[in-house]
Formats: C-alpha cells, sequence, structure tokens
C-alpha cells in the first residue's frame, strides 16, 4: 500500500480516486451507471442532502458475452442508457467502470488490463470516459451532448455510497464477480506529490486499491490455485482468484478432480459426457447451494449434481464435496477479513478510530455463513479490537455511489472548486 501510496506500484495499485468521501450534504437527482460485469445496471438516485437517499428508478440487462469488438460493449450499454436517459432528467450522471482503471482525473481513465475473465479487444489502454461518451452520442441527435460528470471504480462507489450514509464509513469493499477495496486516505500519508486536491473534501483521497490483484498469496497458494490461474485469461489477480465469485466454483471442481486423480472418491463425475467435467461448469451459485443444503444425505446436493449429469453419486462423496464447499468459501471470506484488517490497520495501526467497511457483492451477501466468516477472521486476528470495525452490507451500494460521487463532483463545482 505505501509503494502504491507513493506511485510505485507493485502488485498492489492504489489508484487514485481524484475524490473525497462525501459530506452528506450534497443534493441532486442523478444517474448511476454501474458497468462491472455482464449485468449492466442503471439507477436513479435522489440524495435529500441529510445523509438520506431514495432510489427513484433501477434497471438492469445482461451483457450477451465477456468478450467480442470494443462496439460489442459500448453499444449495447449505450441503447441501454439512452432508453433511461430519454425517460428521466438528471443533475448528472456517475459511472462505474469496475476494472483497473488508471485515472487521470475525475472523469477520465485508462483501463490497464481486463479482469474477471473479460476480454473485449481495443478497449485495454484506453479511456473508458471517452469511449463511453462517444457511443452515447452517436446514439442522440446531431447536436446533442452528453457528458459522464464523474467516473469511479465500483468499490470507491459503494466506499462512496457508505459514507454519505454514515460518516464513520471509510473503506468499501466488493466480493461479487470480483473482489477489490477501496480506502479514504488522509492526505499526509499520500506519499507521491504530483496528485491535485481532491474534488470535495480536500484533506483526503479515496484510492481504489485493485488489491485483487495482490501477489503475496503466492505462498498459500495450492496446485488448484496454480492450476485455475496458469489456464485463466485473466492475467495476475492472484488474490482475487481466490476470493471471487467467478473463481470460487471453478476452484472447487479443481479440487474435485484433484481428489479423483489421487482416488479420494469422485470416481466417474469428471467422464466424459458429464457437463462437470467442463471448465467453470461448476459455479460459485451451486457452491453456495450445497454450503446451504443441511439435509442428512445432501438430497439437494445430488439433484444438483444430477443437473450437471453425474446422476449416480454416495452420500460420503457429497460430503466430501459439501466439505469442499464450505472449506473454498471459508479461505475466501478469510482472505477478506485479512485484507479488512491490513488496510485498516494501515491507515490507522492502533485502531484508535471507529472504522465502518461498506460491502457489495453476491459471495458476500449469497454465500450462507460468509458474513459470520469474515467476522471470526477479525476477532480472530484482532481479539477485542475487531469492534473497532464494523462491516455493512449494502445491497447496489456501487450504483448508489456513481450518483453520490457525481453529487460530490457537481455541488463542488457549484462551490467553484
Ligand atoms: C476486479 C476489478 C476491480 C473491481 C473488482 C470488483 O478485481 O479489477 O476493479 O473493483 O473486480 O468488482
Amino acid at each position: 500500500m505505501r509503494r502504491g501510496l507513493s506511485g510505485n506500484p507493485r502488485s498492489i495499485a492504489m489508484h487514485p480516486s481524484f475524490v473525497s468521501r462525501p459530506f452528506g450534504s450534497e443534493q441532486g437527482r442523478f444517474l448511476a451507471l454501474d458497468l462491472g460485469g455482464t449485468n449492466v445496471r442503471a439507477t436513479l438516485v435522489e440524495l435529500g442532502g441529510k445523509h438520506d437517499v431514495r432510489v427513484l428508478d433501477h434497471r438492469s440487462f445482461r451483457l450477451a458475452s465477456t468478450s467480442g469488438s470494443t462496439d460489442d460493449l459500448f453499444g449495447p450499454v449505450a441503447d441501454f442508457l439512452m432508453s433511461v436517459l430519454t425517460e428521466h432528467g438528471a443533475d448528472g450522471m456517475g459511472y462505474i467502470f469496475a476494472f483497473p482503471v488508471n485515472q487521470s482525473g475525475i472523469r477520465s481513465g485508462r483501463l490497464t488490463k481486463w479482469t474477471k475473465e473479460f476480454a473485449f479487444d481495443g478497449v485495454e489502454g484506453q479511456d473508458v470516459v471517452v469511449l463511453m461518451e462517444r457511443a452515447i452520442r452517436d446514439r442522440m441527435d446531431r447536436d446533442g451532448d452528453f457528458r459522464i460528470r464523474a467516473l469511479a471504480n465500483d468499490t470507491v462507489g459503494v466506499l462512496a455510497a457508505g459514507a454519505y450514509l454514515d460518516p464513520r464509513c471509510d473503506m468499501g469493499l466488493i466480493v461479487g464477480t470480483g473482489a477489490n477495496l477501496a480506502v479514504a486516505v488522509p492526505n499526509d500519508m499520500i506519499v507521491r506529490r504530483d496528485l491535485p486536491a481532491s474534488v470535495g473534501n480536500t484533506s483526503e483521497m479515496i484510492f481504489n486499491m485493485e488489491c485483487g490483484n495482490f501477489d503475496g498469496v503466492d505462498s498459500i497458494q495450492t496446485d488448484v490455485d496454480r492450476k485455475l490461474d496458469a489456464e485463466s485469461d485473466t492475467s495476475g489477480q492472484l488474490m482475487e482468484k481466490m476470493i471471487a465469485g467467478r473463481y470460487l466454483g471453478e476452484v472447487a471442481r479443481l479440487r474435485v478432480l484433484e481428489a479423483e486423480s489421487k482416488g479420494e472418491g469422485f470416481e466417474g463425475w469428471v467422464g466424459e459426457g458429464g457437463d462437470f467435467s467442463a471448465p467453470y461448469s461448476f459455479t460459485t451459485e451451486q457452491l453456495s447451494d450445497i454450503i446451504f443444503d443441511d439435509s442428512d444425505d445432501l438430497t439437494a446436493t445430488a439433484m444438483e449434481l444430477g443437473r450437471l449429469g453425474v446422476a449416480t453419486t454416495t452420500t460420503d462423496e457429497r460430503r466430501h464435496l459439501k466439505e469442499i464447499c464450505v472449506s473454498v468459501a471459508r479461505r475466501s471470506a478469510g482472505i477478506v477479513a485479512e485484507s479488512i484488517v491490513a488496510t485498516a490497520t494501515y491507515i490507522d495501526p492502533g485502531l484508535n478510530d471507529e472504522h465502518m467497511v461498506a460491502v457489495d457483492g453476491s459471495v458476500f451477501r449469497g454465500i450462507p455463513g460468509y458474513r459470520e466468516e469474515v467476522e471470526r477472521g477479525l476477532a480472530l486476528t484482532l481479539g477485542e479490537g475487531a469492534d473497532r470495525i464494523q462491516v455493512c452490507y449494502l445491497r447496489d451500494g456501487s450504483g448508489l455511489g456513481a450518483a453520490v460521487v457525481a453529487a460530490v463532483t457537481a455541488s463542488s463545482r457549484m462551490e467553484g472548486g
């Protein structure tokens, strides 16, 4: 983190967001676009100015693919957005682009690399605001003008939304398809000197850590992790590959394959014809469902496996599979807890202040017992100090946050900032 904040990042980039946390007094009606996976969302948000937020409209659509040309990505998103824009007026739009973007200002930034197995051509190295605005303008009347007010990572969004609702919030965490953290850093800890003052509160800046890319986890990688990484289309992201929804099902599936090859059961599961043998055929949702199944002989698990073409299984095998799923999920939650601890104690080594992490994401929300495991991890590492860190789930926090970041930008312009 220190290296990142001094402008010499290694595996944790610490990308500046150019914005601070909100004051909670920002007002107005803002549109939020949240693009970070196949489920693209638009939310119209009314900020009341007293730490209160109302969602006026929320829509989503699914991208057909995670690869293709630049137009295959920005075209459908712009079509979707146009349908929302023609219906609603707003004071501005905030844009969440939930991939590693090296921002050069509040409304510009280049994609450094795709993550989460996304792979659209011609986007890496490009300014994702320019690409989005161009696609929207192409769909407007000839003299139509459209400007995105603010660009932010989804972790920055969830942090901004959390802080709008509760000023103690100083970290934003996503554990969904991908995994990453953002943190509000006081100016005296920002070693690099090339950054302008933040929009909003000039005494701090939020940083998108991009800690899913942390490679210090190589010492705890298993053979399965190394295999998953070698076969992945996304480079790096070693920690994310142990934590995030894009990968957990596959980690469990590879662990089953490994056990089978060692003669530890699962005979016939990976044979030809069954879906279980195909990469990524076992999803993180299925892993969740199996953890959720607490029947004695794991009947729901047997049905789930039947759907994957694994027709005959023994109760012992199903129990073994459940143990694998539980341990994969538990490890993910444990690493998330350690990441929170590392971040909180970096900005406040003695944990003298109260901290709050706002969290969004399907893994945190969806895997049974996940949240408790994160809390257990905090308590294991910090003992009573864990009381200083609250972890709060904030549904659609990143979308709300896009609106909040746009509002911070708008009100600082009004004040001439
Ligand atoms: C991936 C992206 C990161 C994002 C995270 C959660 O790690 O690189 O930018 O915040 O997923 O969506």
